[in-house]
């Protein structure tokens, strides 16, 4: 499998903002298997900050010459932060994105798509940690989803951030068509059952062959067995690192 950028991690470095090692390097790899699977769609990321995540994504998104939006109120960071990362770096440079100043919950799935183009098939959702607020954004951004389209959703499991798994269950409990096929690096992944098997066992060869400590740890585990890297969530199993 080919990648996004040889030094992925030096790149991401100067960029403020917090993002596991393992989520830009197991998100690359998505992006990369969607673009050698030949899955179309435009990139999406609720909540950017200074676009370090924005920034992966970017890379996928340059990589296949496919359109990237960025939706964030910005009230902690400017906008033109976001412009400077991503000139920065000819792996994002030349990246077509639009970025909408404003919070998510004036937005409507018309201009998302509009502004894409097409359905979305990648998804970041990490703007408010309001439970309602998330729930919206869940909402908003399965709307504009791709069939073969993933959302990643942040701090699912952070104790500072509840009202992020608040909002999880419930969406995951009440719309049954998205399905959690990984959790890893702070990040939730979800997608259609369809495309489940196809991106889980992708995921397994990312960490299968993956020189972070969670790669090394990985093959420990499922040396022990399968059952040490899955778990069970809303009816499905998915992959736990
Ligand atoms: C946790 S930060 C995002 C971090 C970013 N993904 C990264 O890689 O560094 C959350 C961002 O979402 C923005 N935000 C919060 N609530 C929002 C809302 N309702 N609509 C749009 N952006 C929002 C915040 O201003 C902040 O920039």
């Amino acid at each position: 499998m080919r990648k996004l950028n040889d030094d992925l991690d030096s790149v991401l470095a100067p960029i403020p903002g917090f993002l596991f090692s393992s989520a830009a390097h197991g998100t690359a790899w998505l992006l990369i298997h969607q673009a050698e699977a030949d899955f179309k769609g435009g990139i999406l990321e609720i909540g950017i900050f200074r676009g370090k995540y924005f920034s992966v994504l970017a890379m996928g998104s340059q990589f296949t010459g496919e359109r990237l939006m960025g939706i964030d109120n910005f009230v902690f960071s400017p906008e033109e932060a976001v412009h400077t990362a991503l000139s920065a770096n000819p792996g994002t440079a030349e990246c077509d994105y639009r970025i909408i100043a404003r919070s998510s919950r004036n937005v409507s799935e018309e201009e998302i798509l509009s502004t894409l183009g097409n359905p979305a098939r990648f998804v970041s959702v990490d703007g408010s940690h309001e439970a309602e607020d998330v729930y919206q954004d869940l909402i908003l951004t399965s709307g504009i989803l791709s069939p073969h389209g993933i959302i990643a959703i942040d701090d699912f499991l952070n104790p500072r951030a509840l009202g992020v798994g608040e909002a999880t269950h419930r969406f995951l409990g009440a719309h049954r068509d998205l399905i959690p096929f990984a959790l890893f690096g702070n990040k939730l992944f979800t997608c259609r059952l369809p495309f489940r098997d196809e991106y889980q066992e992708s995921i397994h060869r990312f960490f299968d062959t993956s020189d972070l400590p969670e790669g090394h740890a990985y093959r420990k585990l499922v040396g022990l067995g399968k059952e040490h890297v899955e778990q069970r969530l809303h009816g499905h199993t998915l992959l736990v690192m």
